[in-house]
Formats: structure tokens, C-alpha cells, sequence
């Protein structure tokens, strides 16, 4: 044991914890361990969580599979994952944040930095924002796949008692959905398109219907993500492959349109399906650099091409209608995993033919 985990919390809140918390860390492309990691000593600031579940998210893959995320490349070792939920065995020492026993969503961002202007009420923006699990800064920034998590209490929301972890562990990515549809202005009664049904996509149908869009189309190259996506609201699907997926698309003249498959050609579809003066919100993310994507067609139809980058308090107003049940989202969940098996877990999730979200349970 270190000298930390020996060392009480605050009265009431003393409870003997490990040195080392068993952890997924990428160490490059194509290496990603199991293994324990120390657990730091927390700041008074900050509160240990007892992670529950954790969400693998396409970011953790890039960092498997490729050592990098975009722009970000690692630099060395780093513990993956930003979409976790747990329960606070430690609370902060100088009194912030939620007591012992909370069950608790964590919002993964650290605004900050300067160089560059942005709006001060779209921290989200803002231009040194670290992220768990984020090789963006050096040192990076661990993420929390692991049994336990040294947290800023700040980052941590608390949980109705009454809402499962297992469905809280949406609250992220439903988070970045969420964002994304407040950026597409107001549903009632539109006719939207969301193209790529992965957990992002299917999580915004879900987000858009209880938003009071009518007709909702999904588009995607696989069925099974279709199908997740009828199940949580889409009233049409599209396979991307088939045949006359070009002209069904176009003929969707979509008020607004979520572009969440980031990639070029969805993109390109996406711009297609929407009306003449539509929406076209893009939350997928692109590879950096050019792409071919016909943006002609956004001039002379007067399209507003609209980005979408994570979010900001949306994660309060989603985490109370998770659990009012307003939105019903635990279709996306297709798969869960020990921790100890992240590697089959990380390659279930990299298949889009066969899963949804899959969840790391600690
Ligand atoms: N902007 C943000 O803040 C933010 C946050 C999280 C994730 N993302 C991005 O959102 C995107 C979706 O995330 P996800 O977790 O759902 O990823 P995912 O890879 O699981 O889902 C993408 C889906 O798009 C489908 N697809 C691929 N090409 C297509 C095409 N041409 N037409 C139709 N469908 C196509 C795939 O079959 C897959 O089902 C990713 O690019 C991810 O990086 C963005
Ligand atoms: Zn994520």
C-alpha cells in the first residue's frame, strides 16, 4: 500500500483503497495492455471513484489501433477511456463535489488555454481543453478505464439513485448527441436525416424524436446499426450500400441533416439529403486535411454546414431525461466485457456490423 492509500479521507469518508488500480492503457499502435497503474494521490480537489462501466468510443480505438486520434499521437503510455460512470469511495478533501456513496456520470473535459478567441459561453471551444483519455497534450491526459479513477470533483455529476450505472454509461456519448441536435435548432415536426447509425447516430435519432422531429431517416453501410437506430426512433432506414441508396437519399430533402459516420462519402450524402436552405450539422469526425465532399451544392442551395465538437452542460439536461425516461437509450448497449478482456471487447466494438456501444465493466 503507499502512503495515500493509508492515509483516511475525511471523517465519514475514510476507506482503505488501493496503491494501484487494475487499468487499459495504450502504449501504441496496436498495444493495448491490461495492467495495473499506481493510483495517484488525489488533489484536495479531487474525489476517488469506483468506476463501474466504461464506454469504448472510437477515439480509444484510434489510440489501439493507430497510436493516434486525428492529431493526436501518443507520446507514451496513456489509460484510455472518457465514458465512465462509477461511485465516489473517496470524496474530495476540501469538501467540493459529491459524497462517498454517490453514484456519479463524469463530464471528461478540462476547459482552458489561451491563443485563440472563442465564445465564453461555448467552453467547449475553448483552445486548451484536455479531455480523458486524450494524447492532444504532453504529458497526456489519463483516462479512467480502470477499477478506480482519481477524478476532479468538478467533472463529476451526480446520479439518481433510481438510474441504472449501466445506462448511465450512455450519458457521454448521449451527451455529444444531445450537442449535436441543440446545434440543428428546433425539431418539432421536421424531417431529419442522420447519416452513420453507430452509438453517436443512433443515440441522436433518439435524441431528435424526443426533440419532436416526424420523420426521421437513418443511413448507414451496416443493418445492425439500422436496426438499433429503428429501435430507438428512426422511422425510415437506408442501407448505404444498396442499389438506389444515392437517389433515396437525395429524395429525403431533409430540413436538417446529423452527419455522425465521419467520412467523407457520408458527408457527401449528407449534403445531398438535405432541402434547398436545410441544415447539415457534422459531428462525425473527419480525418485532417481536404476532403472531397461537394460543397458547391451548399452554395446555390444555401445550406448551413454547422459543427458539432462534444458539449457542455448538455450532460445535466441528459442524465435527467435518462432518468424521467424521456429518452430511452439502452438499445445502443449491444455487448459488455470484464475489463480483463478489453482487448475481444475493443474488437467487438471495432466491428460496426455486429456492435453498438460496448461497455467495459470494472
Ligand atoms: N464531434 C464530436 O464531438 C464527436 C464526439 C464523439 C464522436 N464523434 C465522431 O462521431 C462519429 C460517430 O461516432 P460513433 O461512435 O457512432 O462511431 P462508429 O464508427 O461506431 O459509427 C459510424 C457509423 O457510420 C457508418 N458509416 C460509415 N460510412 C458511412 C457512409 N458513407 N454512409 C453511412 N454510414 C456510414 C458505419 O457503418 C458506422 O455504423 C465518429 O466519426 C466519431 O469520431 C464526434
Ligand atoms: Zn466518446
Amino acid at each position: 500500500m503507499s502512503s495515500e492509500a493509508s492515509v483516511p479521507g475525511p471523517a465519514g469518508h475514510s476507506e482503505d483503497l488501493p496503491a494501484e488500480a487494475l487499468a487499459v492503457v495504450a502504449h501504441a499502435a496496436g498495444d493495448l495492455r491490461v495492467r495495473t497503474v499506481p493510483l495517484p494521490v488525489p488533489a484536495p480537489d479531487s474525489a476517488v471513484v469506483r468506476i463501474a462501466f466504461g464506454g469504448i468510443c472510437g477515439s480509444d480505438l484510434h489510440y489501439w489501433k493507430h497510436g493516434a486520434a486525428g492529431e493526436s499521437v501518443l507520446k507514451g503510455p496513456m489509460v484510455l477511456g472518457h465514458e465512465v460512470v462509477g461511485t465516489v469511495v473517496r470524496s474530495a478533501a476540501d469538501g467540493s463535489g459529491p459524497a462517498a456513496g454517490t453514484p456519479v456520470a463524469v463530464h471528461p473535459a478540462t476547459p482552458g488555454g489561451a491563443g485563440a478567441r472563442y465564445p465564453a459561453d461555448r467552453p467547449n471551444l475553448s483552445p486548451g481543453c484536455t479531455y480523458l483519455g486524450s494524447a492532444a497534450r504532453f504529458p497526456h491526459t489519463d483516462g479512467a478505464f480502470a477499477r478506480h479513477a482519481v477524478l476532479p470533483s468538478r467533472m463529476l455529476r451526480p446520479l439518481p439513485q433510481t438510474l441504472p450505472l449501466r445506462t448511465a454509461a450512455l450519458v457521454e456519448p448521449a451527451s455529444v448527441a444531445w450537442h449535436a441536435v441543440s446545434r440543428a435548432g428546433d425539431l418539432r415536426g421536421k424531417r431529419v436525416l442522420v447519416v452513420g447509425a453507430g452509438p453517436i447516430g443512433a443515440l441522436a435519432v433518439a435524441v431528435c424524436r424526443r426533440a419532436g422531429a416526424s420523420d426521421i431517416t437513418a443511413v448507414d453501410l451496416h443493418r445492425k446499426p439500422l436496426e438499433i437506430a429503428a429501435g430507438l426512433g428512426a422511422t425510415r432506414t437506408i442501407e448505404a450500400g444498396s442499389d438506389d441508396a444515392a437517389a433515396r437519399i437525395a429524395a429525403v430533402e431533409a430540413d436538417v441533416v446529423l452527419e455522425s459516420s465521419g467520412s467523407a462519402r457520408g458527408l457527401a450524402s449528407a449534403v445531398s439529403g438535405a432541402m434547398r436552405g436545410g441544415r447539415v450539422v457534422m459531428v462525425g469526425l473527419l480525418p485532417s486535411g481536404n476532403q472531397p465532399v461537394p460543397v458547391s451544392l451548399a452554395i446555390t442551395r444555401e445550406l448551413e454546414l454547422v459543427g458539432s465538437f462534444r458539449f457542455n452542460d448538455e450532460i445535466d439536461d441528459v442524465i435527467a431525461a435518462l432518468a424521467d425516461g424521456s429518452l430511452a437509450v439502452d438499445g445502443v448497449i449491444t455487448h459488455g466485457f470484464a475489463a480483463a478482456d478489453a482487448l475481444e471487447a475493443f474488437e467487438v466494438a471495432a466491428d460496426a456490423s455486429v456492435s453498438g456501444k460496448v461497455l467495459l465493466e470494472f
